[in-house]
């Protein structure tokens, strides 16, 4: 038979359980926000916003390896047959390289198995617009201002000197300037290349480019 102060106990756990397992079977969704800080590195929730890896936009109940305008897969993801349901983003998100050797997604994974359940809730809410998509931190170069949108690029000596809209002049050691291209909805304007980072460091910095046929054409190689 069983003591009095042990049914107590049993009856509080059932109670505790009965009010706390709707919540946890639902997924904590501000939890798996936050976890999903980590993927936003390389993942966009913006429809069509590809960056290294496709948008998860409407990843719930997507085919594996079919976001629309992603060039990049890798072969063992495309061929893997997956749906994105729970079990599978789940089994991904432990760990992609047992659930689809040879992907190309580099993350270790989740070994915390109430953060993945947390976090496949929050994929879904976010997927089905339960929950408004976060902003993905890139900013739209259609929209830069003049201090960044570029108006010139002289190459002398080891330097690249820059102008930009609102007159002011920049130089970087050839080293520290990288050229880019964005080709997405959100890359600069045609011929209206932009300058992005100059702010951090200030030694290092990005012109970025709507097409790769623009940067040579853009750069002048002059001394003055
Ligand atoms: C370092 C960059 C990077 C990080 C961080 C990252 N991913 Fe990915 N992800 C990728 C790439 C690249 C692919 C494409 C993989 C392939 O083709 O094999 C991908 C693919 C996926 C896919 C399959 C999408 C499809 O269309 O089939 C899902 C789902 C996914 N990632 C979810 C996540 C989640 C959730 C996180 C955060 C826990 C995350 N990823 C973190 C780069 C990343």
């Amino acid at each position: 038979m069983i003591r009095q102060p042990a049914r107590d106990a049993m009856a509080a756990a059932l109670v505790a359980l009965v009010f706390i397992a709707p919540v946890r079977a639902e997924g904590d969704i501000a939890h798996g926000a936050q976890a999903a800080r980590t993927c936003m590195a390389c993942h966009s929730f913006a429809p069509g916003r590809h960056m290294t890896g496709p948008s998860l936009a409407d990843v719930w109940g997507r085919k594996a390896g079919t976001a629309e305008g992603f060039t990049r897969y890798s072969d063992a993801l495309k061929r893997s047959g997956l749906v994105w349901n729970k079990q599978n983003l789940d089994a991904w998100l432990k760990s992609p390289g047992a659930l689809v050797p040879g992907n190309a997604m580099g993350f270790p994974g989740i070994a915390d198995g109430r953060t993945r359940a947390d976090l496949v809730a929050y994929l879904e809410a976010v997927s089905t617009g339960r929950v408004t998509a976060p902003d993905h931190g890139l900013p739209n170069l259609k929209k830069a201002d003049t201090a960044s949108l570029v108006t010139a690029i002289r190459y002398c000596g080891d330097a690249y000197r820059l102008t930009t809209a609102d007159r002011k002049s920049h130089t970087f050691w050839e080293f520290n300037l990288r050229f880019k291209t964005d080709s997405s909805t959100e890359g600069p304007l045609a011929g209206k290349p932009v300058l992005l980072g100059s702010g951090m460091q200030g030694d290092r910095a990005a012109v970025v480019f709507a097409r790769p046929e623009e940067i040579s054409t853009f750069i002048q190689r002059q001394c003055s």
